[in-house]
């Protein structure tokens, strides 16, 4: 009687620790806990070095498959109600680090340095950027490559595509080592609004016929602006967009979208995340290839409709952005303009817009 009682119990405790460890295994496959943290770059570039070989683009990941939040406001201040409406208490802002659709929001401290540094740097990539000076705007690549230079992707290969009327006015900067320089020579329109307008089919015009074989990302930036801080490896995603100066703390509301139905870039009401700046796009070279095609697409559409949208193209960036979530998001430290005062906010300024006299170079 004794020995059937601790055959029992022993039979019983083996039984229970089996499934006590089947439970653990299966938890722990199901739990979804990453160890990685988010501030990693996006993992789909190692994916993209290790099972595609650079001729296979990646397929283009469609991010309106996923849920969009329709009534949540994604400013990336959050300002506290009390000092929105005039309150005394100075309640800490809150800076957003993840969009809702978990792409990271790029600011000081969200990343290490170093780290990035180990994981990009044996990549050996080619980082392109496009300018676009015309007429007068010529006077302002000088001190965009200089600063460039000090500041964008040291260390890394970089491939300007200088689009110009007057390719000689490009000035000849000093580039360090493994650092291109490409002029290519555009037509100039006489109104800057329809340069503006060319843009993104020059872009994926550009990147079709030769950018695809020469770089592995691509950044498109405004020529009339400066490096002041270091622009690294941080900035590296399948499809990136920079919060606009001007609306990063402001209700989604009030964002100058297109806001006609008649034009392609039509934003509804409950539609929209960020607004988004025109001055800096960028991503895997192929996903800026689709990018600047569809928006070059929607601005036809449009021009064949005899409409120009409220803020041309970067109201039809920003509608692209909506159907075609960015992967990564950079804070205004990217995207900044002189004219305004830095709020205690932004940790430091890394790119900026010149402060200039606009009419003077427009007319
Ligand atoms: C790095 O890339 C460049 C151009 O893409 C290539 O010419 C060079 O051989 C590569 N270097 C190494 C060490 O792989």
């Amino acid at each position: 009687m004794h020995r059937r009682r601790l055959a029992l119990g022993l039979g019983f405790c083996l039984l229970a620790g089996t499934s006590l460890s089947v439970l653990w295994v299966y938890l722990e496959n199901w739990l979804p806990v990453s160890y990685v943290p988010y501030y990693l770059p996006c993992p789909e570039i190692f994916n993209m070095k290790l099972h595609y070989k650079r001729e296979k683009p990646l397929q283009p990941v469609v991010w309106s498959q996923y849920p969009q939040p329709k009534l949540l406001e994604h400013r990336w201040i959050v300002v506290p109600s009390s000092l929105e409406f005039g309150g005394a208490d100075e309640r800490p802002t809150q800076l957003l680090t993840l969009t809702p659709w978990l792409a990271p929001i790029v600011s000081e401290g969200t990343f290490n340095p170093e780290l990035l540094q180990h994981i990009y740097q044996p990549l050996n990539l080619t980082i392109g950027v496009t300018v676009f000076a015309v007429g007068k705007y010529t006077h302002f690549i000088q001190s965009f490559l200089e600063s460039a230079e000090e500041f964008f992707m040291r260390g890394y290969r970089v491939h300007y595509y200088i689009f110009t009327d007057n390719p000689a006015a490009v000035p000849g900067v000093p580039l360090g080592p493994h650092r291109l320089l490409s002029s290519i020579p555009i037509q100039g329109h006489s109104h800057w609004e329809e340069t503006s307008m060319r843009r993104m089919e020059t872009i994926s015009q550009h990147i079709a016929k030769r950018a695809h074989r020469e770089v592995d990302y691509l950044f498109c930036l405004d020529v009339d602006m400066v490096f002041r801080n270091p622009w690294g490896p941080e900035t590296l995603g399948d499809l990136v967009a920079a919060i606009h100066p001007s609306y990063y703390a402001v209700p989604r509301q009030q964002f100058p979208y297109e806001r006609r139905r008649v034009s392609t870039a039509f934003v509804a009401d409950s539609e929209g995340d960020f607004y988004y700046g025109g001055a800096v796009f960028g991503g895997q070279v192929a996903r800026v290839y689709e990018f600047t095609r569809g928006c070059h697409m929607a601005i036809l559409a449009d021009k064949a409709n005899g409409i120009m949208a409220a803020w041309r193209e970067e109201s039809h960036l920003n509608r692209h952005f909506i159907s075609n979530k960015p992967s990564k998001v950079l804070s205004p430290e990217y995207l900044w303009d002189d004219r305004k005062p830095q709020p205690p906010s932004l940790k430091l300024i890394r790119f900026s817009t010149l402060d200039k006299d606009i009419s003077c170079l427009r007319s």
